[in-house]
């Protein structure tokens, strides 16, 4: 079977097959990424990850070629995981990727297969291929959403909560559906339209829980109430759950901010103002600039100020850095006139892309901290969470303030009367 884009989804699902004893190839476009596979690096940052891939490219099950390697071959399973970013000017999916790789599949795939769709595409998007490209042709289109979480990718690809194949030829179903046999989840067959919009919905409501806790957080602070308490007591409710409850500076990365701008652009274009979803984007916009906020609150004029971002993944655990908050909060403060010095364990390569080189980077937390003012905690990487808070004060200068954006540090930082600290929805302790 063939996989085509080798991306987080991508690289997970090949060495995952590879794994379960499937002759996998997985293709990509761009040199770089092939180039390093091939010299047996994985060129992203996930766990556990590269220990997959080794016995599959060990025992000959697993391949990696570009693209332009291939010509005129048969192969029974196509899987798609290449990009669907969001288009700059609406909001819209950009299917551009999706579109070259269903041309490559036509130009050179010689004989009856299955296409399975694993890139997260508008619904109708299925459909919409299969009438273009599809049609009367030798090929059978499935839709099967990922659900992975950067992180722990494959952890979650061998315990996922469901799957979800979408298909109007069933025996095509059936083939992609037996792929995951011996996988404990429960599998939905549905029509393509149906999984298409299951994972745009799941993405959705999740945003939507994280811009709820947040606008919680924000009243904690009108009343001195402790968001982390009433979290807690949310989430001890059965109906609502625990997960992503957890107030901060709002979501970030790949999937949640395209994919929900993409469904609020889709429900427009179908004549549905979805107004719940313009106010998560909202509020989660509104969330970032809250650490700058309350920077100005303790510190006044921000101009010439030193200041420590610590983490620049959009979360722990991954180097993804694509519309992670500390990027957007980085500029506000260089907007502001402060000397920005950031650090993260994974992520520096990927930011010295996309920062003004006036940014200072460092891969641990002291090199970032020491002379700063004031410290902004945007990832809740562990080692930030069990540094020795209490080492600081002969390296941060006064008034040694730090922001918490994640509410991870409190219980590190009260040990250190030196340390002035300021969470989200909790007020200044
Ligand atoms: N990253 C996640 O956590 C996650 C989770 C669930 C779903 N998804 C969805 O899965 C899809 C892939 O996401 P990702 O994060 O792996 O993307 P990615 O950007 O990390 O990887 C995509 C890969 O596809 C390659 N590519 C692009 N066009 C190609 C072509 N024509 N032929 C061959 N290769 C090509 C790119 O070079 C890149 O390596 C997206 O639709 C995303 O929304 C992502």
């Amino acid at each position: 079977m063939l996989v085509i884009g080798l991306g987080y989804v991508g690289l997970v699902q090949a060495a995952a097959l590879a794994e379960r004893g499937h002759e996998v190839t997985g293709i990509d476009i761009d040199l770089d990424k092939y180039n390093s596979l091939r010299n047996g690096r994985v060129s992203i940052y996930e766990p556990d990850l590269p220990e997959l891939i080794k016995p599959g490219l060990k025992k000959g099950h697993l391949t990696f070629l570009h693209l332009s390697e291939i010509k005129e071959i048969s192969v029974p399973l196509i899987f798609i995981a290449v990009g669907t970013p969001s288009l700059p000017f609406n909001g819209n999916a950009d299917l551009s990727q999706i579109q070259s790789a269903i041309q490559w599949i036509k130009d050179n795939i010689r004989n009856n297969a299955v296409i399975v769709m694993k890139s997260t595409v508008l619904p109708g998007t299925g459909q919409s291929l299969i009438n273009k490209y599809l049609k009367d042709s030798r090929f059978s289109y499935v839709s099967n959403p990922e659900f992975l979480r950067e992180g722990q990718a494959v952890y979650d690809w061998y315990h996922p909560d469901r799957i979800v194949i979408g298909c109007q030829d069933q025996e095509a179903g059936k083939v992609v559906s037996s792929l995951y046999n011996g996988i404990k989840a429960p599998v939905l067959i549905t029509d393509i339209n149906s999984a298409e919009l299951i994972k745009y919905a799941s993405n959705a409501f999740l945003a939507t829980k994280i811009s709820f806790i947040n606008e919680i957080a924000n009243v904690c602070e009108l009343i001195d109430a402790d968001i982390e308490l009433v979290s807690e007591g949310i989430g001890l409710d059965s109906r609502i759950g625990k997960s992503f409850l957890k107030a901060g500076i709002g979501y970030g990365g790949s999937c949640f901010p395209k994919d929900v701008r993409a469904l609020d652009y889709f429900s427009s274009m179908n004549g549905y103002s979805f107004e719940l979803l313009k106010s998560v984007i909202s509020v989660n916009n509104r969330q970032r600039s809250l650490p700058v906020k309350k920077l100005k609150e303790a510190l006044g004029d921000l101009n010439g100020k030193k200041v420590a971002v610590l983490g620049l993944a959009f979360k722990p655990n991954t180097d993804d850095i694509r519309e992670a908050p500390a990027i957007d909060i980085i500029n506000m403060l260089l907007n502001e006139g402060c000397e920005v010095r950031a650090c993260d364990p994974v992520a520096v390569g990927n930011t010295k892309k996309v920062l003004p080189s006036e940014v200072k980077l460092f891969e641990s937390l002291p090199g970032a901290i020491g002379g700063a003012q004031a410290a902004i905690l945007t990832t809740e990487w562990e080692e930030f969470v069990n540094f020795d808070w209490t080492s600081l004060n002969d390296i941060m200068s006064p008034p040694r303030l730090i922001i918490d954006g994640r509410n991870a540090l409190r219980h590190c930082i009260v040990q250190n009367p030196d340390l002035k600290y300021v969470g989200i929805g909790r007020g200044i302790k």
